[in-house]
């Protein structure tokens, strides 16, 4: 079995990131957040994807410090918002995160969405990397032919692009293209938002496993070696979601799975976003 709890994977800096994580989006800031980041950590998930725009870093920084864990156990990744990208105000932002999650530095930092500015905020984006604030920078959102425009006038590569990927959902045309550019592709919304976690299909392959649609989509992410962080505010699901460990999905099942792709969006589409 290739894959545990603590399995990383190399960045194309020399830094790595944990391949499980946990989301915090739609977790309502103060108690719930708080809340949830810690049964998180007891659990065993060492990776925290949080954003700006998510109105909850504090709360992230808060169950992380009183986890009692080391900062350099738990890779904290953090998001630029849009609104600051477009108002220039991307330095601003980055030291707004720092002081709300009350660290000196952030593992990962991400352009959220493809702005119009992005090559503006991408530059900001590399002088923190620079100044060791933040140990990698990436992207988000970002199809290839995004990635294609940053990477011909970018002097630090994106470590990551975190897109949209669930079974109905698979950008394989970016996904490749960040394989062949040394970018680690990460899957957000991999439940579908919680849409896909009573799929019939889903469930008649994670039933020869024993182990629920949900387990079985976040193994079938992972073992496409795609980072993935599940979000939930309820222990047994955030327990559930760790448990992914102990079993290995067989090629045609892994097939299968990927065969239901229907490009369905949950959340917008990089082109046409409107906010
Ligand atoms: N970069 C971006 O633009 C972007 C966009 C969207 C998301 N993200 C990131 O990706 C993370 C994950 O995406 P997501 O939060 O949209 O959706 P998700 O992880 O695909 O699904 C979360 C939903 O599924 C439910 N759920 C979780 N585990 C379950 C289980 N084992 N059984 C049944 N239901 C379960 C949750 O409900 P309860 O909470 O009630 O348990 C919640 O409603 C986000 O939290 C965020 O960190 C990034």
């Amino acid at each position: 079995m290739k894959y545990d709890i603590n399995t990383r994977l190399e960045l194309n800096n020399g830094t790595s990131i944990p391949i499980l994580g946990f989301g915090v989006w739609r977790s309502k800031s103060g108690e719930q957040t708080r809340q949830a980041v810690t049964w998180a950590l007891k659990h065993g998930y060492r990776h925290i994807d949080t954003a700006a725009f998510y109105a909850n870093e504090q709360d992230v920084g808060d169950a992380l410090r009183q986890s009692g864990l080391r900062r350099q156990d738990v890779f904290i990744n953090t998001k630029l918002w849009n609104t600051d990208m477009r108002q220039h105000r991307q330095f601003e932002a980055f030291q707004t995160s720092l002081q709300k999650l009350g660290v000196d530095y952030v593992d990962l930092y991400l352009i959220h969405w493809p702005v119009e500015n992005f090559m503006e905020s991408w530059r900001c984006l590399e002088r923190i990397y620079e100044s060791g604030a933040a140990r990698a920078i990436g992207v988000s959102n970002f199809k290839k032919h995004h990635l294609q425009t940053l990477l011909a006038e970018c002097n630090v590569v994106p470590a990551v692009d975190q897109m949209e990927f669930s079974p109905y959902m698979q950008d394989r045309e970016a996904l490749e293209f960040c394989r062949e550019q040394g970018i680690v592709y990460e899957a957000w919304s991999p439940l579908g938002a919680g849409a896909y976690t009573d799929d019939p299909i889903i469930k008649a392959v994670g039933s020869k496993y024993g182990k629920s649609p949900a387990q079985t989509i976040l193994r079938w992410v992972i073992q496409q070696d795609i980072v993935v962080f599940p979000k939930s505010v309820h222990e047994s699901r955030i327990a559930e979601n760790a448990d992914i460990f102990d079993f290995e999905l067989s090629e045609e099942d892994m097939a299968e799975i990927s065969s239901l792709n229907e490009f369905r969006r949950t959340g917008s589409d990089p082109d046409t976003f409107t906010f």
